[in-house]
């Protein structure tokens, strides 16, 4: 694939020049595997549900296979893609803690082909606590995805807002991080520890992890506030910062109560182009890295 090239002077919402990411090429036909991405912030409401979601359905309309791993006790990803938490008969909690399914048994397709969902729901809060005493507990997620990973390009897990077991397992699984953030005041609270966290399991755990970008989102271009807050997150975090900023607008809520992808529920929306625009540069990212 091209390398990106720039469009002459042209500044990007985050006030570096903005590159043109090069249109996808089809994905390489032979054995698959995938590269795990986790949506990590210990931050509540940062939009690590949406971009899960969303990310994973703008890779799949480049013709990427996409597994969505719902690691959250809230099951707000499930949910997202129109599965009812409370009458699910079977759950990644399952293949962490039990074998009597295979990990295909709990695998399920979405109303977007190519596009599928590991769900979950609040049975997997008893797993952070049951796993405490199971033997190589950090890595019990590394093993069920392990079985998957030669069926899809990607692999995308949404974290819960915590850096407890469940996410470390979910560190120790991935390849890459992608680190949301609420452009809001206080969104830079937090990321030190996480950084940190991310560090730990890199030195213990994952010596491959790699932190594949800091995604603004929320971000609403019309205060100085907004602007501010962006400006500061590209000082401190330089080129780790996607060129792709996601606006704040209603359209996100609306596709929860949908049930379905932003990029099938409102298509040529400005919110299904930017994660259009951040598939191609975590594509590139990827490739590059
Ligand atoms: N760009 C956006 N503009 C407006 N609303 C958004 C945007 N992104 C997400 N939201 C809304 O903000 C809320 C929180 O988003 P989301 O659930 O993706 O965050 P989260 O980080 O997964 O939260 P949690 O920490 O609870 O898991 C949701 O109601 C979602 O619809
Ligand atoms: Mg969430």
């Amino acid at each position: 694939m091209a390398e990106e090239s720039l469009l002459e002077g042209e500044l990007g919402p985050t006030g570096r020049p903005l590159p043109i990411f090069p249109e996808p090429a089809p994905p390489v036909d032979g054995e698959k595997r995938a590269a795990i991405i986790s949506m990590c912030n210990q931050k509540g409401g940062v939009g690590k549900t949406t971009t899960t979601i969303n990310l994973g359905a703008a890779l799949v309309e480049t013709g990427r296979r996409v597994l969505l791993v719902d690691f959250d006790p809230q099951g707000s990803l499930s949910v997202g893609l129109g599965i009812n938490p409370h009458t699910l008969d079977r759950s990644i909690y399952n293949l962490l803690l039990t074998r009597e399914f295979a990990p295909e048994d709990v695998v399920r397709q979405t109303s977007t082909p190519g596009l599928d969902i590991l769900p979950s729901n609040i049975d997997l809060s008893a797993a952070e606590v049951q796993l405490v005493s199971e033997v190589a507990r950090e890595q019990t997620l590394t093993r069920v995805l392990a079985k998957l990973r030669n069926q899809y390009d990607f692999i995308l897990i949404d974290c819960a807002p915590s850096l407890g077991l469940l996410t470390i397992n979910a560190l120790t699984a991935s390849d890459y991080v992608v680190m949301p953030l609420e452009l809001e005041f206080f969104a830079l609270r937090g990321i030190a520890l996480l950084t940190d966290t991310i560090t730990k399991v890199q030195d213990r755990l994952n010596p491959d992890l790699e932190i594949l970008g800091l995604l603004g989102t929320m971000y609403d271009a019309r205060t100085i506030h907004g602007r501010e807050v962006l400006e500061r997150v590209v000082q401190a975090f330089g080129d780790q910062v996607f060129h792709t900023v996601i606006r704040r607008t209603v359209r996100f809520p609306e596709t929860t109560v949908a049930g379905e992808p932003i990029t099938s529920y409102a298509p040529s929306s400005p919110g299904a182009d930017a994660y259009r625009q951040l598939a191609r540069e975590v594509l590139l990212r990827v490739q590059n890295g």
